[in-house]
């Protein structure tokens, strides 16, 4: 018999979806907008001025975000991570992890751009932020400011994370999106700038998240490609999980200066162990990253005052239902009929 990502997982007493797969990680975004304007996330072309986002009213309010993970938390998460957009533009960004905090077993990760981490590394690591993964995509100013279409020096970048390792935030995991043509001419250059320094570069592979990036196959570099490439510069081997259904696949540096990672959701699809649940900024549950409909309006239950018991029973019972696995039927989806119409992950979340 084959095993599920639950006989690997020891717990007892979690909700399980049609595919045995338990719910172990929320991942909640706290606002849709982003100062970055990275076209395979939100191309300028369509979030410009005059661009509809979120009204202030529907965005969940820090309280409402506690609530939420309290109950996420009896339903068996033991992570949970902060997205957006960009986190960071929320004002109550401190108050919300410093809350956060306070849960017993709960991890506390956060997704950057980075922007404003030379300021906020050390409030958010008083606050109680465990973990940090910073987006960026190259360290040559041109292909960094081509992949993430606005002024932003990347010495603000790289400052940010300086003043994240000296805040003791420690492995600092970096999330590059691999875009043929654009920015995979420069992944040599971005190991060689982050090796010695602790620092893990994980490479995605670019996906046809949302309705607006003109997603083509052709524009994702399969990571066999780049496994080839690397290993002709730094040779690599692969590393152990550190825990099931880890997406990224781990490989060291032979040479002993560092670890990097491969996040491989379009060859290499990880639906198998999926145990990711995503909320919204403005508080509607979605089951996969690539969903084209809320399964449940969380805010509207809070702010009906149902009871704690009740939404927790309904999102369980959402969660008995789920069979989400988009990546590993990609290929098989007429996108022209079906999933035309994907949430954004600036709205959903990374
Ligand atoms: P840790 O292991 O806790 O460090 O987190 P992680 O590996 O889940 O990393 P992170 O949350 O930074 O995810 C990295 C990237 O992987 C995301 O930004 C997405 O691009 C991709 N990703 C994460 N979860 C999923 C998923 O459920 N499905 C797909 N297709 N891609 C995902
Ligand atoms: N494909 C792969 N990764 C993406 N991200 C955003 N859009 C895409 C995409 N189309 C990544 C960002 C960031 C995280 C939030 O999601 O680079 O690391
Ligand atoms: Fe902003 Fe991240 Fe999207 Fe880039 S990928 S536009 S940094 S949310
Ligand atoms: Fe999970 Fe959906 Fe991503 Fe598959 S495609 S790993 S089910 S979020």
């Amino acid at each position: 018999m084959n095993e599920t990502v639950a006989d690997l997982i020891d717990i007892d007493d979690v909700v399980l979806d049609q595919r045995n797969r338990p719910l172990r990680d929320l991942r909640i975004s706290l606002t849709d907008k982003c100062n970055f304007r990275c076209p395979y996330c939100m191309p300028k072309e369509i979030f410009k001025a005059g661009y509809k986002f979120l009204d202030q009213q529907a965005i969940l309010s820090a309280s409402e975000i506690i609530r939420l993970t309290l109950i996420f938390k009896d339903l068996g998460i033991n992570k949970i991570r902060l997205t957006g957009g960009e986190p960071t533009l929320r004002n109550d960004l401190l108050t919300i992890i410093s809350e956060l905090a306070r849960i017993p077993e709960l991890e506390i990760a956060m997704t950057t751009n980075g922007t404003r981490l030379e300021e906020l590394a050390v409030p958010l690591r008083e606050a109680g932020l465990n973990r940090i993964t910073v987006s960026l995509d190259a360290v040559d100013t041109a292909t960094f400011e081509k992949m993430n279409d606005v002024a932003v020096p990347l010495e603000k970048v790289l400052a940010g994370l300086e003043s994240a390792r000296k805040a003791g935030f420690s492995p600092i995991k970096i999330n590059t999106v691999v875009r043929k043509n654009w920015n995979d001419k420069t992944i040599i250059q971005l190991i060689n700038h982050f090796r010695n320094t602790g620092d893990i570069v994980r490479f995605i592979e670019y996906m046809d998240v949302g309705s607006t990036n003109g997603w083509n196959m052709s524009d994702t570099v399969p990571t066999k490609e780049l496994l080839t490439t690397i290993n002709a510069r730094f040779p690599i081997v692969p590393v152990e999980t550190n825990y099931v259904g880890e997406v990224a696949k781990r490989y060291r540096l032979v040479d002993g200066s560092g670890e990097i990672g491969f996040i491989t959701s379009v060859t290499q699809p990880f639906c198998g162990t999926c145990t990711r649940a995503r909320i919204s900024a403005d508080g509607k549950l979605y089951t996969c990253l690539f969903s084209t409909a809320a399964s449940l309006d969380l805010a509207s239950f809070l702010r009906a005052e149902q009871d704690n018991d009740l939404i927790l029973k309904k999102i369980s019972d959402i969660w008995k239902t789920r069979s989400d696995r988009y990546s590993e039927i990609r290929s098989q989806i007429d996108s022209s009929t079906s999933h035309k119409n994907k949430v954004e992950m600036s709205y959903i979340g990374g």
